[in-house]
This record gives C-alpha cells, sequence and structure tokens, in this order.
C-alpha cells in the first residue's frame, strides 16, 4: 500500500469508527411499545382533536410511544349515529384511517352501553317506550352499519360496556329492561355476523371485586356455553393507589384465561386523589375545606408521591408482563394528564396526575421505568 493509499484508508477507517461511537451514543432510546414488543401492545384512548391533527404534539407522541389506539369517544352511539337515521363517520374514518397509516391495533369503542346512547333509541316514534323487538332491530341496524363499514379494519370490538352490577347481579338498564337479559349476547351475535374476523369482548370496571368478577364469569360461561363467539374480557384499569389489590387482579387474569379467553387491559390510569368517600356526584364542586381534603396537590406532585405512583404502575406492570402469554393490550385512558377524566370524576375540578405524560406533554419518569422492566 503506497502512503497515499494507506493514509486515505486510515483516514476513512476513522471516520467509519467515529460514525459508529456516534451512532451508539446518540442511539435513539427505545420507546413503551418497542421494548413490549414481544409481550402485548401498548394502546391509548384517543380524542377528536388528536385524531384530527389539531394536537399534532399529541400526536406526535401517539405515533411514537404506541401501537394500538382505541376511540375515547368518537364510536359511542350518540357521536355516531345520533338520530335514527344519521350516522356521522367523519371523526370515526378519521381515528380508523390514524390507525391504518400508522400500522396500529384498531379497537372500536363501544357498541351496546347505558350511557352515552340517546334517549330515542329506547323509545318509538311517540316517545313511549320501545317494544323489544323495534330495540332489536334498532341494535341491529347499528351494529351492522358502524361494524360493516370498518369491516377488516377495526381489529377488536368492545361489543357490550358495564352490564354487570357491583353485587355481580345483571345491570337493571334501559337494554336490559326492554329486551332482557338476551340483550348481551344479541350484541354479540349481531357482531359477528357483521364482522366474523373481528375480536369480540366483553369490557367492564372493577372485575377484580369478587362478586362482580362472579357474576361476569357466569354471564360470560353463559355465552359461551351458547356457542355465542366471545373472544376476551376487557379489564377497565381506572386504578387507585389502593384498588384493585393485585392478588385479585392476578385471580381475575387466571380466571379469564382458564375460560380461554384473552384479557386485554383497557382503560388503564392510576389516580392519586383520595375516593371521595361522601360525595358520589361529579356535579358536585368543591367548596375551600373540601378542596384541602380532596384535590390534594393542585401544584404539582411531591417527589414522595411520584414515588408511589411509579411503585404502584411497575406492580402492575410486572403483573401483566408474568401473564403477558395471556395478556394481548394494556390500553391507557388518554394520553396526558390535563386530558384525563379523572380531573373531573368522581368530583370536578381537581387536579390529578394519571397518565404517563405531564400537562407539558413531557414523558414521566416512570415511562422509562416501565421499559426497564423489560430490558434489564
Ligand atoms: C367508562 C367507559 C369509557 C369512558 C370512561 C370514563 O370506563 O367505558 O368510555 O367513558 O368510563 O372516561
Amino acid at each position: 500500500m503506497n502512503y497515499i493509499k494507506k493514509h486515505t484508508f486510515n483516514l476513512l477507517s476513522l471516520i467509519i469508527i467515529t460514525a459508529f461511537i456516534g451512532c451508539s451514543q446518540t442511539k435513539e432510546k427505545n420507546t413503551l411499545k418497542d421494548a413490549y414488543k414481544d409481550k402485548f401492545y401498548i394502546g391509548v384512548a384517543i380524542n377528536k382533536d388528536q385524531i384530527l391533527g389539531k394536537d399534532s404534539a399529541a400526536s406526535n407522541i401517539i405515533k411514537k410511544n404506541f401501537n394500538s389506539i382505541t376511540a375515547e369517544n368518537v364510536m359511542k352511539w350518540e357521536k355516531i349515529h345520533p338520530k335514527p337515521d344519521t350516522f356521522d363517520f367523519t371523526a370515526a374514518d378519521s381515528f380508523v384511517n390514524f390507525g391504518m397509516e400508522n400500522d396500529m391495533y384498531i379497537v372500536g369503542h363501544v357498541l351496546v352501553w347505558h350511557a352515552q346512547t340517546p334517549n330515542w333509541v329506547f323509545e318509538d316514534e311517540n316517545g313511549n317506550k320501545a317494544s323489544r323487538e323495534l330495540l332489536l332491530s334498532r341494535m341491529e341496524k347499528h351494529i351492522k352499519t358502524v361494524v360493516g363499514r370498518y369491516k377488516g379494519r377495526v381489529d377488536c370490538w368492545d361489543v357490550v360496556n358495564e352490564a354487570i352490577d357491583d353485587n355481580g347481579e345483571i345491570r337493571k338498564n334501559k337494554w336490559y329492561d326492554i329486551i332482557g337479559e338476551d340483550y348481551i349476547q344479541k350484541a354479540f351475535e349481531f357482531t359477528c355476523l357483521a364482522d366474523r374476523n373481528a375480536i369480540l369482548i366483553y369490557n367492564d370496571y372493577s372485575i377484580p371485586m369478587p362478586q362482580k368478577r362472579e357474576g361476569v364469569l357466569k354471564m360470560v360461561k353463559n355465552l359461551q356455553d351458547n356457542e355465542v363467539k366471545i373472544d376476551g374480557i376487557g379489564l377497565q384499569g381506572h386504578y387507585t393507589l389502593d384498588f384493585p389489590e393485585l392478588d385479585d387482579l392476578e385471580n381475575t387474569i387466571i380466571e379469564i384465561s382458564k375460560l380461554g379467553l384473552q384479557v386485554s387491559i383497557t382503560e388503564i390510569e392510576l389516580t392519586v386523589l383520595p375516593w371521595p368517600g361522601e360525595i358520589v356526584s361529579a356535579d358536585i364542586s368543591l367548596n375551600f375545606e373540601m378542596k384541602k381534603k380532596y384535590d390534594l396537590y393542585p401544584d404539582g406532585l411531591p417527589d414522595s408521591m411520584v414515588t408511589v405512583f411509579n411503585n404502584r404502575y411497575k406492580d402492575f406492570f410486572n403483573l401483566f408482563i408474568k401473564y403477558s402469554d395471556n395478556i394481548d393490550r394494556v390500553t391507557f385512558w388518554g394520553l396526558t394528564d390535563q386530558q384525563s377524566w379523572r380531573n373531573y370524576w368522581p368530583i370536578r375540578g381537581r387536579t390529578d396526575y394519571p397518565l404517563l405524560f405531564d400537562r407539558e406533554y413531557n414523558e414521566k419518569p416512570v415511562v422509562q421505568q416501565l421499559i426497564n422492566l423489560v430490558e434489564n
């Protein structure tokens, strides 16, 4: 090798080596969805502004950190089917397109529920209580139209939401009152007919409570005995610092798995605020005394509470990792603390910190700690 060649060669090697060192030093850190890609999807419920790109900062965080989305509101009956002959698919179409463009697992929420469903659904043309036949035909039309439109694109449907009460009995809502107990079965059957390849789940809160769990499992077992297609149960994770007990949650995951069903953690967030025992209505605004008692951290979460919050999330995720063969998805109920419904429920006007991103859209330290659980 002559002098020039040799030195050119050395120089090139140096550039390559430096580039490599440079690369490894500036390597982008793993995101939550990448870290958990062999375990389960990491999802988030998204709102209209995020879907429509009006909140582009949020949309970018969503694309980067999550590989599944749930419609927070835009697919609820009152939004997508506001009048008997009017469907409004504008936002729902954009939601599905957002998921398709970003190669996400798309969850449709929700087909049959007692809340956020207009009154006309349960009434005839004269404003009287609808007959069983009328309500069933409305349910069928709604499901056929909505599920049919997104066939092959929405991966999973929350078919029925919150049909069992805390005592394990069927909830006495208008669906039950007019159709009877088989409204649940009918909803699953109509959905299956509209898209037999979609994953169909039953979704509810507080299922880890033993009495409620029994009721839910009994209802689901009944569907299975009747050969109705149901693929899984969604555990809404509206968690607090002391609910649910980890043992109860673990037993719930085990019991659901024994039925051959998959578990989805569908609506996780973790409030750090106390449950207002004597106050039951979200309509009550806090007076000064009550604020001191229930709105504990209006100016920011103290470090000691951040640690409690981080540890509680880690406890949940350690459990989810342990049962990752049975869990297909963990979906956060919102992106930033500002967006969380916890600021106005169970009482209005509090400052809560339940999610992974703060009010300024910064990633909280808990994210890296959750990543470390699977990377270290
Ligand atoms: C339930 C519903 C969600 C949402 C939350 C509150 O969990 O399933 O759609 O309305 O309540 O935000």
